[in-house]
C-alpha cells in the first residue's frame, strides 16, 4: 500500500463531479486500499477519491471509536433514503485543514453501494457515520462542507487556504 497526496482546497479537482466504477478491477482495489492508509495517516474519518486527485466515485470511512479499526469502502455510493430530522455535527475535511464548521444534515441515512467485492449492498448509517457518509457524497459531486456556509465565512475560508498552501509550498 502507499499513501495518496491529498489536494488541498482550493482545488479545481474537487469541484469536479465524479464518474462512476464500472467495473472494480486490481487498480480500483488498490486506490481502496491506499485511500484507507491515507485516511488513518491524516486521522481523517472519511476521504474521498476526488480528495486525491481520482474523478471516480469511491469513498472510504471509518468513524469508529478510537482504538477500533473497521475500515468501509463505498463505490458508487447513493443515497435512497434520508430521515426528516436533522443533527448538526463540527465538520472538518483532510482538504481543509485546521477549520471545523457545524453543518446540519439528516440524522440518518440509508445508501446503496457497491462494495469492494463488487457486491451492490444497502446499509443504515446515523450518528458520525451518517454526517461522513453525506459529506463524502457531496465530494463525489464537487461540493465541499464549507458550501453550506454563508458567503462570507466560506470566501474568508478560503483566503485562509491560499495562504496557508502559499507557506507549505514554500517549505
Ligand atoms: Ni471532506
Amino acid at each position: 500500500m502507499s499513501e495518496l497526496t491529498v489536494l488541498l482546497h482550493p482545488d479545481p479537482r474537487l469541484k469536479k463531479t465524479c464518474i462512476p466504477v464500472t467495473n472494480i478491477d486490481k487498480s480500483i482495489k488498490k486506490l481502496c486500499l491506499d485511500m484507507i492508509e491515507t485516511m488513518y495517516k491524516y486521522s481523517g474519518v472519511g476521504l474521498a477519491a476526488s480528495q486525491v486527485g481520482i474523478l471516480k466515485r469511491v469513498v472510504v470511512m471509518d468513524c469508529s471509536e478510537e482504538g477500533e479499526k473497521k475500515p468501509k469502502v463505498l463505490i458508487n455510493p447513493e443515497i435512497i433514503w434520508s430521515s426528516e430530522d436533522v443533527s448538526l455535527f463540527e465538520e472538518g475535511c483532510l482538504s481543509i485543514p485546521d477549520i471545523r464548521e457545524e453543518i446540519k444534515r439528516p440524522s440518518s441515512v440509508r445508501i446503496k453501494f457497491t462494495d469492494i467485492s463488487g457486491v451492490l449492498k444497502e446499509d443504515f448509517f446515523e450518528g458520525l457515520w451518517a454526517t461522513c457518509i453525506q459529506h463524502e457524497i457531496d465530494h463525489l459531486n464537487g461540493k465541499l462542507f464549507i458550501d453550506y456556509l454563508g458567503p462570507i465565512k466560506r470566501s474568508f475560508i478560503t483566503k485562509k487556504m491560499k495562504k496557508y498552501k502559499k507557506e507549505i509550498n514554500k517549505k
